[in-house]
């Protein structure tokens, strides 16, 4: 299994209605949309893992890629539908980038414009 992961905030609310009338958190909705598709997916997954809120409550929808030896992207204000296709995307440059670091040109708009911080990877361990 892939040591990439995807941390979804399934807690996150915001006035889209497609998941309200899914009678779901516009998080859990975009959690289950990431599923869906990686499910569907023959490359290489991420893992997708749940998280029960990330501290940026008032930027739903939050999500962060993180992984061992990589950057940690963490995105915000994102549309639980309409970002599913680019974070899936970034999902595979993430996978490819050997610091997860996808050259700039090549991310998807949501992944440009939706950036709330990147940090570096932690220190090595001694
Ligand atoms: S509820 Fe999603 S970041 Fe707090």
């Amino acid at each position: 299994m892939s040591q990439e992961t995807l941390l979804v905030c399934i807690l996150c609310r915001s006035s889209q209605t497609e998941a309200r009338q899914a009678g779901l958190s516009e998080g859990q909705f975009l959690f289950n949309q990431l599923q869906d598709g990686l499910e569907t997916s023959s490359e290489a997954c991420i893992r997708l893992q749940p998280v029960r809120c990330m501290g940026a409550c008032d930027r739903a929808c939050v999500v962060a890629f993180t992984a061992p030896n990589k950057l940690t992207f963490i995105l915000s204000q994102l549309s639980p539908s309409n970002s599913v296709s680019d974070l899936l995307e970034f999902s595979r440059q993430y996978i490819t980038a050997s610091d997860g670091k996808a050259p700039y040109k090549d991310r998807p708009a949501t992944v440009k414009q939706n950036i709330h911080a990147v940090l570096p990877p932690l220190p090595n361990q001694p």
